[in-house]
């Protein structure tokens, strides 16, 4: 594959990009993306198993949105509605709210990242309650501002040096659906409350703030067992219990949120990503009596839910909710759901299962040792990505042995099938030994 004028562009980037920028596998400079579909400047096509890490449900470029944008940018693209009101914003609040898991009367605050929809969390939770602490878990992701970084454990990369953080948050084991449930029902609840009768006082926790699939971590869905008790927990001591859906909302597990899947109603939600539709966008979504505890200019952004993000957004919302969308959704899931099964099926010595929810899944690469023991196998899930892209498949990977299988979800069915055939080709390359070490020495990334 010919990569040279990609090589330069990563080459000047090096020079006037700070290195935290990127946490690139391999020099893909994006040249124009449509759809399921990403070309570098080189002209090489890549099947998308990505969705710019879960921010392009719809795919790059899809029409619907477009059409929408460009209408938008007929009219205006941004007026702060800071000190204005605007169309788009009220309507995709009303859009969202419609959605709000349990229904009931909620509203909805604006910012411009996931990261930023994680601070209006802990803002709200406290002015709420009165209460200044918080709980999260080992792994979560929740973003880079400072509150974000604060609540984020998936790392020290995104701890060392920047210290200190946001006083008042605590962070306890997240029991994966991998435990067994007895061990989870025994233990899942216990480090919590160790703390709550040693260190941590109950009534002083103002929330909660779970993924119910934590991504970064591996795409690991919560355990239902723990997720029921820490709930349940809740209710118990006035907590608020907050699901961070940035990167599992908008049908990435097949429903609007992933909380869905395990029945519960949520006093909060925090999306980003595919909030904003292909656009920077992120929000925080709570019942109204939650909402209206903070003043402005408490929790706002000049271009927090501007004009052109809305548009986006709503013009993805609106899609999403049709029968042809849920129609290519469900055909969509299926055949994932076949091709895991199948990858395992095919490599039992490597592949040991997938984890995830619909189509947000990871593939454990995992060696078998001749005592049937597995170990994780970073390097060879490092050589398959690798190999993939110069196949021309954008997959990536996380928690070092887990491959991400995240492509859009209105992936076309034979770009699908296609990925999955590239991945079984890398795979089997790797287990016959074509891969070469020499290409470790790219290894960046997680
Ligand atoms: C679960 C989760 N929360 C928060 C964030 C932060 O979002 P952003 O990078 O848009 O600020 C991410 C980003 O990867 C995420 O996966």
């Amino acid at each position: 594959m010919n990569t040279t004028k990609c090589n330069e562009w990563v080459a000047r980037d090096k020079k006037v990009l700070a290195p935290t920028q990127h946490l690139s596998y391999f020099p893909l400079v994006v040249e124009h993306a449509k759809d399921d579909m990403i070309y570098d400047e080189d002209g090489n096509g890549f099947i998308d198993f990505l969705s710019s890490a879960s921010s392009l449900n719809l795919g790059s470029c899809n029409d619907v949105v477009t059409k929408a944008l460009k209408e938008q940018l007929e009219k205006f693209t941004q007026y702060s509605i800071a000190y204005t009101y605007g169309r788009t914003s009220i309507e995709y609040a009303e859009r969202l709210a419609s959605v709000y898991p349990g229904g009931g009367d909620v509203k909805v605050v604006f910012g411009n990242c996931g990261s930023d929809a994680n601070d209006a969390a802990v803002k709200f939770a406290r002015a709420y309650t009165g209460r200044t602490k918080i709980i999260t878990f080992i792994n979560g992701y929740h973003g880079n501002t400072f509150g974000a970084s604060s609540m984020t454990t998936v790392t020290t990369r995104m701890r060392k040096g920047m210290g200190p953080f946001l006083p008042d948050i605590y962070c306890f084991p997240f029991f994966g659906n991998n435990v067994p449930d007895e061990e989870c029902e025994k233990n899942c609840l216990m480090e919590i409350e160790r703390a709550f009768s040693t260190y941590l006082v109950a009534e002083e926790v103002a929330a909660v703030i779970i993924e119910p699939v934590q991504g970064d971590a591996g795409l690991i869905p919560a355990h239902p067992i723990f997720m029921k008790k820490l709930y349940a927990l809740c209710k118990k001591y006035g907590i608020l219990f907050i699901s961070e859906e940035v990167q599992q909302a908008f049908f990435r597990t097949g429903k609007w949120f992933a909380i869905e899947n395990y029945g519960i109603v949520p006093d909060g939600i925090i999306m980003g990503k595919s909030v904003g539709g292909s656009l920077t966008l992120g929000a925080f979504m709570a019942r109204s009596e939650i909402m209206d505890t903070l003043p402005a200019p408490a929790h706002l952004f000049t271009l927090g839910g501007n004009a052109m993000a809305c548009t986006a957004g709503m013009a993805a919302f609106d899609y999403m909710k049709g029968e042809e969308f849920q129609g290519i959704l469900a055909r969509n899931t299926e055949i994932m759901n076949r091709r895991l099964k199948q990858l395992e099926e095919k490599f039992p010595e490597l592949v040991a299962g997938n984890q995830g929810i619909a189509m947000s899944r990871g593939i454990i690469i995992s060696k078998k040792g001749e005592d049937g023991e597995r170990t994780p196998d970073s390097d060879g899930t490092f050589k398959i990505l690798y190999r993939s892209y110069e196949k021309g498949l954008l997959v990536i990977s996380l928690a070092a042995n887990i491959l991400r299988i995240q492509p859009p979800l209105n992936i076309k069915a034979e770009n699908l099938e296609k990925g999955f055939d590239i991945l079984e080709e890398s795979i089997s390359e790797y287990l016959n030994g074509q891969i070469s070490d020499d290409v470790m020495q790219f290894r960046q990334g997680w």
